[in-house]
């Protein structure tokens, strides 16, 4: 089986941050969530990746990827270029697909559980797609679908009044190349975007079987500001305590805290996992970075406090403040203006950015 991960789109909820990024490079404890799918893909037997591009941050995601063979996987490029709709994306895997069976993934997701059971369980002689789902409270604030008493999946239904259940799609999917017949018949959805679960109905209506697959552990879309915190407090909630850094007093260091290479816990900070601190950072002595914090590499951080954070590299971050809950972009700075008249914040803030103060 191949893998196709979806790595284009516009990532406009995630405005300021991919201004100037791809969502996909942002860092989730230190590791950017497109390693996470890699690495699932890997866990399934997956090494033939196809790796979807749109028009923004290509170039990153090329370079931060490679050929694939630091990972061990062999990885294909395909340039979908404008974001028009998720069967778009995959319908530009066609050639790459071939008559393999494969799996999408959505580049910015992240699964708990990996694709291991979901990809051992599709058989492509009996179905023709294979969806992964999940449980949600509020059904009719998702797409859902409907299932037969087989578990077989026979409805779709797009943020409905009257849901036909509470599994919710979660962006994973198997398909056989029969998709690809169905894309190409599409038309555009009333956004303007070839649908997914057009391209699934559509097999619903040739009366092909598509199998349903729920997932048990947490899933999470990096899509919103809120979203990466979460998944960033999801992530950390598993870390062990590996300090490869260098830690000046052990004893202001507590409980699970992963310290990368190069990275400095002076004495008289207190570092209070669960907490990623990346690579040749420097905790200064007066900072306090507590619980749920992802600190990037090649930062200096002095006399803040820092709490269920993500700071994501090549940042100054020096001023006597408290920040939490918050998502601070690559090369941001927060220093102190303390000595100058007049007294206030001073801020040079880029479109789409959010203070709270
Ligand atoms: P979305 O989060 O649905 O779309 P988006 O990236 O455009 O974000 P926003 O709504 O905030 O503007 O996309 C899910 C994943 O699929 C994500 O990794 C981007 C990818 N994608 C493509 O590769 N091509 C596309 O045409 C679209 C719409 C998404």
């Amino acid at each position: 089986m191949k893998g196709v991960l979806l790595a284009g789109g516009t990532g406009s909820r995630l405005y300021p941050i991919t201004h100037t990024g791809p969502k996909q490079l942002v860092p989730i404890a230190n590791k950017p969530v497109l390693d996470y799918a890699i690495e699932d893909f890997i866990d399934a037997g997956i090494t033939d990746i196809g790796v979807i591009l749109g028009n923004k941050g290509r170039e990153a995601i090329q370079q931060h990827l490679g050929d694939g063979s630091d990972y061990g996987v062999d990885i294909t490029y395909i340039i979908q270029g404008d974001p028009l709709g998720l069967a778009h994306a995959v319908g530009c895997a066609k050639e790459f697909v071939g008559d393999e069976s494969f799996v999408v993934y959505l580049g910015d997701d992240l699964m708990r559980e990996g694709i291991e059971e979901m990809v051992a369980d599709f058989d492509p002689e009996e179905y023709a797609a294979g969806i992964g789902l999940q449980e949600v409270d509020e059904p009719s604030r998702y797409g859902v679908v409907g299932r037969n008493d087989d578990d077989d999946i026979v409805e779709l239904a797009e943020k409905p009044d009257d849901p036909p259940s509470n599994l919710a799609l979660i962006g994973i999917y198997v398909f056989t190349p029969e998709i690809f017949d169905q894309i190409e018949a599409l038309e555009p959805s009333w956004r303007g975007e070839l649908e997914i679960t057009d391209a699934i109905q559509g097999l619903l209506d040739d009366d092909r079987r598509v199998q349903s697959h729920v997932v048990h552990g947490w899933w999470k879309d990096t899509g919103k500001p809120s979203d990466v915190l979460h998944a960033n407090r999801l992530v950390l909630d598993a870390i062990d305590r590996n300090l490869a850094g260098t830690v000046e007093n052990k004893e202001s260091v507590i409980g699970r805290v992963e310290l990368h290479e190069g990275a400095v816990i002076e004495n008289g900070a207190v570092v209070r996992g669960p907490v990623s601190i990346g690579a040749d950072t420097r905790i200064g002595s007066g900072s306090y970075i507590g619980p749920y914090t992802s600190i990037g590499e090649n930062s200096e951080i002095d006399n803040a406090h820092i709490e269920a954070s993500v700071t994501m590299g090549d940042n100054e971050i020096t001023a006597d403040r408290t920040i939490v809950d918050s998502l601070i972009g690559r090369q941001a700075a927060i220093t102190s203006s303390e000595d100058k008249q007049p007294t206030g914040d001073r801020m040079v803030i880029g479109r789409n950015s959010t203070l709270e103060l």
